[in-house]
C-alpha cells in the first residue's frame, strides 16, 4: 500500500529542495552582511543581486511581491512605504507592502500610481504636495517614486516607494527602481 504523501520518496526529495531554498532565503534575509555601497548605483547593483537571489525559483506573485517589498524597504534609507498596487482589470488594488496601512483602490489616471500606469512612465515626485491629484496615504510621505509594471503590453500594476524626506529620489533612484521592478516582473515569467 502506498504511504502518506509526505513520506513518498518523490515528495521527500521535493520537500528537501524546498527546505534548501528556504534556508537560502533565510540566510539572505537575516544573515546577509549589510550592504556596503560606495555609491547609490553600487547600492542598487547589490540590491538587484539580492532581489534576484530572493525571488529565484519562485513565480508566485504574492510571495515574490511580499519578499521584494520587505527587501527594498529594509535595505534603503529614508523610506516610509514600499509596495505594490496590482491591476485587477478595472483599477489598481493594493498588494503586498511594508509601511503603514494604505488606500486600497486607485483608479487608472488618478494619483501618482494611476498616472504611472496610464502614461507607462516612471513618476519621480520630489514634492508630493506639488503633484496635482496626489493621493495621500501616509501623511509622513513627502516624496515618491512609482514605476509602472508591464509584461509586454499587459499592465500588471505599479511599484510604489514613499519617503518622509523631500526630493529623496533622483535619477539614479529612477534607474535603480526600474531595474529592480524589472527583476520582479521577470520573476513572474521565469520557468
Ligand atoms: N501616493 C500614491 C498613493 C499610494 S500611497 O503613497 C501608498 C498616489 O498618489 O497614487
Amino acid at each position: 500500500m502506498e504511504g502518506p504523501a509526505s513520506i513518498r520518496p518523490g515528495k521527500a526529495r521535493s520537500y528537501r529542495l524546498e527546505y534548501a531554498q528556504v534556508r537560502q532565503r533565510n540566510a539572505l534575509m537575516f544573515n546577509a552582511a549589510p550592504i556596503q555601497a560606495a555609491s547609490k548605483s553600487e547600492l542598487y547593483d547589490e540590491l538587484a543581486e539580492q532581489a534576484r537571489g530572493l525571488l529565484h525559483g519562485e513565480r508566485d506573485r504574492i510571495a515574490n511581491a511580499a519578499n521584494f517589498a520587505a527587501l527594498v524597504y529594509h535595505a534603503l534609507p529614508d523610506l516610509n512605504w514600499a509596495g505594490f498596487y496590482f491591476y485587477d482589470g478595472v483599477e489598481l488594488v493594493v498588494g503586498p507592502f511594508q509601511g503603514k496601512p494604505a488606500c486600497v483602490r486607485i483608479a487608472l489616471g488618478k494619483g501618482v500610481c494611476g498616472t504611472a500606469a496610464t502614461t507607462r512612465q516612471t513618476q519621480v515626485v520630489a514634492d508630493v504636495d506639488a503633484f496635482p491629484g496626489h493621493i495621500p496615504c501616509d501623511s509622513a510621505s513627502r516624496s515618491e517614486v512609482v514605476v509602472p509594471l508591464f509584461d509586454g503590453e499587459r499592465l500588471i500594476g505599479v511599484w510604489d516607494v514613499d519617503s518622509p524626506r523631500l526630493a529623496r529620489f533622483d535619477e539614479s533612484d529612477r534607474a535603480g527602481m526600474e531595474r529592480l521592478a524589472g527583476i520582479f516582473v521577470e520573476s513572474l515569467r521565469a520557468a
